[in-house]
């Protein structure tokens, strides 16, 4: 694929069929994401997948617990809104209200809340872990590594979504996986083949360049 398609086509989906994604590929785009820069080559991640019956035993835990009410205690803290500029609470807002318009047109509004329960149907979690001490360049690094691994997953027919949602549980992911208190689950990425389904086909915005671009000669 050519670079600018790569970029154009990552768009977050929430919806994915059952088909699964070969052992082969999920190297492959680890591999590819693993050239991310980071600090001084620290190559602080961790990255646990999940596929198979592991995942389908995460997806049933998680459903049932969200459907519970079940207060999400993810390792890094939910910022309260006041903890976003004017500006952040503005994109916000509009997201909001665009993607409440597109489900609403659609006859879709109760598919966002569906597919945050049910994991997206992802075929499969990433996991992006850093181990005890976490520093803030660390989650920069993460940030490098994701992305990264977004656009490889697009480059190879794969769409993804990186989700609070995947690592609102995290107690439960580290006995999953039998990880001790030091593995923070800092994010978490669900890859799959999307789905025909009306809120695959929501596109959020950007604002214009001069809302946050300075450039001095
Ligand atoms: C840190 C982070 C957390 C996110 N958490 C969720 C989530 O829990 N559920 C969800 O549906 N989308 C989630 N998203 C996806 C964003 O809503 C999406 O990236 C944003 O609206 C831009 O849309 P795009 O990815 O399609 O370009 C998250 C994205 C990021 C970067």
């Amino acid at each position: 694929m050519e670079f600018k398609d790569v970029i154009q086509n990552r768009h977050s989906y929430r919806s994915f069929t059952d088909r699964p994604i070969g052992l082969a590929t999920l190297e492959a785009i680890v591999s590819d994401a693993k050239q991310a820069p980071s600090w001084a080559n620290a190559q602080p991640w961790q990255i646990v997948i999940a596929t198979g019956e592991v995942l389908a035993q995460i997806k049933d835990g998680h459903r049932l617990r969200s459907r519970r009410g079940v207060a999400g205690n993810a390792d890094l803290t939910v910022a309260h809104r006041t903890e976003w500029t004017a500006a952040s609470r503005n994109n916000i807002a509009t997201w909001n209200g665009d993607l409440s318009q597109h489900l609403l047109a659609n006859d879709a509004q109760s598919s966002y809340g569906q597919t945050q329960d049910n994991l997206f149907n992802a075929a499969a979690l990433v996991y992006l872990v850093l181990r005890e001490p976490v520093n803030e360049w660390a989650i920069f690094d993460l940030g490098a590594f994701s992305q990264t691994l977004m656009l490889s997953a697009t480059n190879h027919g794969i769409q993804s979504i990186p989700a609070y949602e995947v690592v609102r549980y995290p107690d439960a992911l580290r006995e999953t996986f039998a990880l001790d208190e030091t593995h923070r689950f800092i994010m978490g990425i669900a890859l799959g083949y999307r789905n025909q389904t009306a809120i695959n086909d929501f596109r959020s915005q950007r604002v214009a360049n001069q809302n946050f671009l300075t450039i001095k000669d």
